[in-house]
């Protein structure tokens, strides 16, 4: 079976992005985009992000993440350690995220190192979280082969009996990361292919942006 879908094709012309709106505040202006996507009830999931990781097969891989926060530090979103973006980070924590909001016709990509965040403020995060996805946490091996489905369902039931009436402290091999970016490119759709992309580079005291050829 052969899809041809060479007609697929948009053209980009809601906004422009010059050279001075990155300036040497690339965050100032991600929270700005992060802000305007969050206000625009056609964005389902501002915060979904692709994480690229180089595995420790040598293959790169994206997945989804949520993004939990961000600052000037860095950008956080929690997983399980021991999940293959986890023995993949420990191996090569340099990361690339990607955030797509269609309906504003902008990409931002980011590259950074990860790190993992403070165990308190993986503790804190996890205690806001509803009691139903903690126990998720404690029952998914992230990343694991399992035998079928039921293996979850029936760990869930048990841990469900068993912390009924009991708080759940966060499994160690649960928390945070933090990307502290690198570079972050603000792409915005432009008409004719001929897009406006401006990267913004951290040289070890600032930003400095230049202009990339769509
Ligand atoms: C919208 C969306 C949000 C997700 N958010 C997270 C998240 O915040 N943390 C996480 O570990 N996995 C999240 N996932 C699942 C991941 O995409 C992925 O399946 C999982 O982390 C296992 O990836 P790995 O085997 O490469 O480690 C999300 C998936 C989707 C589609």
């Amino acid at each position: 079976m052969k899809e041809n879908l060479g007609h697929l094709r948009k053209s980009y012309q809601k906004s422009s992005l010059e050279l001075s709106d990155v300036g040497t505040s690339p965050l100032e202006l991600f929270q700005k985009w992060f802000e305007m996507a969050k206000m625009d009830p056609a964005v389902e999931e501002v915060n979904a992000m692709s994480l690229a990781t180089l595995g420790t097969d040598g293959f790169p891989k994206s997945r989804i993440v949520l993004l939990k926060s961000f600052s000037a530090e860095g950008f956080v979103f929690f997983t399980n350690y021991d999940s293959e973006k986890g023995l993949a980070i420990a191996q090569h924590p340099q990361v690339g995220l990607t955030f797509f909001w269609p309906s504003l016709e902008r990409q931002v990509i980011i590259k950074g190192r990860a790190s993992k965040i403070a165990t308190e403020e993986s503790d804190t995060y996890f205690q806001s979280r509803p009691k139903g996805s903690q126990l998720g946490a404690l029952v998914s091996k992230q990343s694991q082969e399992i035998p079928n489905r039921a293996v979850l369902d029936e760990a869930l039931k048990r841990l469900e009996k068993q912390y009924e009436a009991l708080p759940i402290s966060r499994p160690q091999n649960w928390g945070g990361y933090m990307i502290a970016p690198r570079s972050i490119e603000f792409w915005q759709g432009r008409p004719n292919r001929l897009h406006d992309r401006i990267l913004a580079r951290w040289d070890g005291e600032q930003w400095n942006s230049v202009r990339l050829s769509p």
